[in-house]
This record gives structure tokens, sequence and C-alpha cells, in this order.
């Protein structure tokens, strides 16, 4: 990433949303062949949150409304809305239209990012964009996912693995460029089209009663192959954004990792040479909720006073493409 211009973007705001009803993992063993032990050996999962009534955009404007609630942001401010979502309410039009008219955002432009477990990332990279170019003053960038609307409750080997969330940032210029986003290293390789995937529903293959019969409109997910490239595709790109910075693994406070598999998460931090008190988790608690994943633990842990102003941050994801890449950024909130 270059950034030539005298501003950065800082994050200014957060906010978060997570629906109440709770699925733990008895409730898959009550009629899959699996197990707690199993799936928290394997995944770092004990729970994970569903939302029963409503769609992607309630749980945006939930995250976004919080963090209007505890900023003071005026609706009417917001420049843009740049939503991070592969479970959209609807193809078209964009969530962050409905995200835009229940927040009453009557000034802003907005639109949809799709970017499946980096969605967030890449959205962040493009809101700062917007900033550091001077085009814009207030971004809000929204990572929200209701991936138990794509899960096949029938599919062992993936239902486990996800959850419903969303998590909400606002992105503002400042000529402190001791703070705010300082460089990103992000990728897309079209060799990881075939492992993760919904295939149904889209130009390809509109929906009809065969690509149902055929549960093309799940999440397709060959677990194994997607493992082996994201350990290594995290755990490169987080040091390697840390090595070009000139960095040492004591100058990062937070690794904010995408939160798939603990394992993976485990060895980005190993990789880093950063022990795993210094990385943000929320994966036992939600499961994997793509696009909510950096967001949410962004939210808890500053809530939780955990993050402090100057701290340095490293965001890492790697997802469905494949996609993956690392921000680094230093904190800016009191
Ligand atoms: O966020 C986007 C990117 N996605 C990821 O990063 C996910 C990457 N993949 C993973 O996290 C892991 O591959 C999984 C958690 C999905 C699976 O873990 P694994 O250690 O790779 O297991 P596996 O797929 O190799 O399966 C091992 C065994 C198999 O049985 P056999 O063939 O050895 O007899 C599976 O059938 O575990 C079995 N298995 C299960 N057993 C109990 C698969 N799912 C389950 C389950 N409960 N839920």
């Amino acid at each position: 990433m270059i950034n030539n211009s005298k501003y950065n973007a800082v994050i200014t705001g957060v906010g978060m949303y997570v629906p109440d009803d709770v699925l733990d993992n008895d409730y898959f063993s009550s009629y899959l062949d699996t197990n707690d032990e199993w799936i928290v050996s394997r995944t770092g999962i004990k729970e994970r949150r569903i939302l029963k009534n409503g769609a992607t955009s309630d749980m945006a404007y939930g995250a976004l409304k919080d963090l209007i609630d505890t900023t003071g942001l005026d609706p009417n401010e917001i420049d843009v809305i740049i939503v991070a979502t592969v479970t959209p309410d609807m193809l078209f039009p964009a969530t962050a239209c409905i995200v835009q008219e229940k927040i009453g955002a009557a000034n802003a432009w907005g639109f949809d990012l799709s970017a499946a477990c980096s969605g967030f990332l890449f959205a962040v990279q493009t809101g700062a964009a917007f900033i550091t170019s001077g085009a814009f003053k207030k971004v809000v960038v929204i990572g929200a996912d209701k991936m138990t609307s794509i899960v096949d409750y029938s599919d062992r080997n993936n239902c486990i693995l996800f959850g419903d969330a969303a998590g909400a940032i606002l992105l503002e210029a400042t000529e402190d460029k001791t703070l705010g986003i300082k460089d990103s290293i992000l990728h897309i390789d079209g060799t990881g089209v075939d492992v993760l995937n919904m295939k149904g529903g889209g130009s390809l293959n509109p929906p009809t009663h065969e690509t149902i019969d055929k549960k093309m409109h799940y999440l397709y997910q060959e677990g194994k192959a997607v493992y082996k490239r994201a350990v290594l595709g995290m755990a490169e790109v987080s040091a390697e954004v840390v090595e070009k910075n000139n960095l040492k693994p004591e100058d990062i406070a937070w690794l904010v990792p995408h939160q798939a598999n603990l394992r993976i998460i485990d060895s980005t931090a190993k990789r880093m040479g950063i022990g795993m008190e210094k990385v943000m988790i929320n994966i036992h608690k939600y499961g994997n909720t793509t696009s909510g994943t950096i967001p949410t633990c962004l939210a808890e842990y500053y809530r939780d006073g955990k993050v402090k102003k100057g701290d340095n941050l490293v965001f890492s994801a790697f997802g469905a493409g494949y996609t993956w890449g690392a921000i680094y950024l230093t904190w800016g909130i009191d």
C-alpha cells in the first residue's frame, strides 16, 4: 500500500451486534455424528449465535446503531457505507442501501464488497483509500454475515463452523501520521474457487429445482484443502507486513485475526513470534462469522479496556477466492 497524502485513515469508533440465540456444540451432537470434544479440539468453537428472524442488514444496522450510540455520530454526516458480506439480503440492491435507509444516513453513498472472510479487511483498505485521497471525511465499514442462511445443517463438516454477527467501524482522517492505517498487503488467487464457494443462485447456476436438489444454495467447503492454504497464507502475510515495517514482535500490541479456526490463529501468532495473550479471540463464543470476526473482536477488546491509543495492531484474514491479507495500523481512540 502506498499513502503519499498528508492524512492517515484512523478508526474513530466501533460497534457490534450479535443475535441473542445460542447454538452450543451439544446441539449438533443431538442429531449428527459429532461431539463437543471434536469440535473444540479441531476448531476452538464452543458455541455460536444464530439470527432466527431478520437478515444481514438487521445485524449491520445493529452494529452501526451501536457505533452511533457510543460515539454520538450524526447519521447525516456519514459519507460512505461499505458493507462487506457474502450473505447480502438480496443479490441486489446492495445491503448498504438497506442499511443507509434504516439508519437514516441521508447524505451517504455506498456499496457491498464481496471478499468472503477477507471482506472486512478489503473494505477497510477501500475505505481508508477514500479517506486518504481527501475525497470523503467519514466512511463507515461494516462486516456482516448471516452465515446460518447458507449453511447445510446436515453437513457435519461445515455446519459446526459458522455463526451470525456484525461489526462496524468509523474511519476518519488524521494529520497525525503516527496513528491510523499504515500499511496493507492484500491478495486474491482464483485457484481457490473450487474448494470454497456457493455454486447456486448466481448467473452460473440460476436457481432451479435441480440446483436446490443438489444443495447448490449452500456453502461448499473442502476444509482440509482450505486449511492448508489458510495456515500458510495468513501466517506469511502477517509476518510480511510486520517485517516490511521494521517491527519486532514486541512492537505489536494485538494480532486481530479472522476467526476460522483456533489452530490457524495459533500458527499465525507463532510465525509472527507473538504469544497468544496478544491475540484477540472470540471464536469460542461466535464461531466463524466471516466478515464479522475482526470488527466484533475489536469492539469487544476495546470496550474491555484492552486496546489503548498508540497500540500497534495487525489485522489478518484468509478466505474464499482465495482472498487474504494483513493490515498494520496504530490505534487512535483514547
Ligand atoms: O474462513 C474461511 C476459510 N475457512 C477456513 O479457514 C477453514 C479451514 N478448515 C478447517 O478449519 C478444518 O479443515 C476443519 C475444522 C473444517 C476440519 O478439521 P480437519 O482437522 O481438517 O479435519 P478433516 O476435515 O481432515 O476431518 C478429519 C476427520 C474426518 O474423518 P476421517 O475421514 O478421518 O474418518 C472427518 O470426516 O474428522 C471427521 N469430521 C468430523 N468428526 C466429528 C469432520 N467433521 C466432523 C465433525 N465431528 N463435525
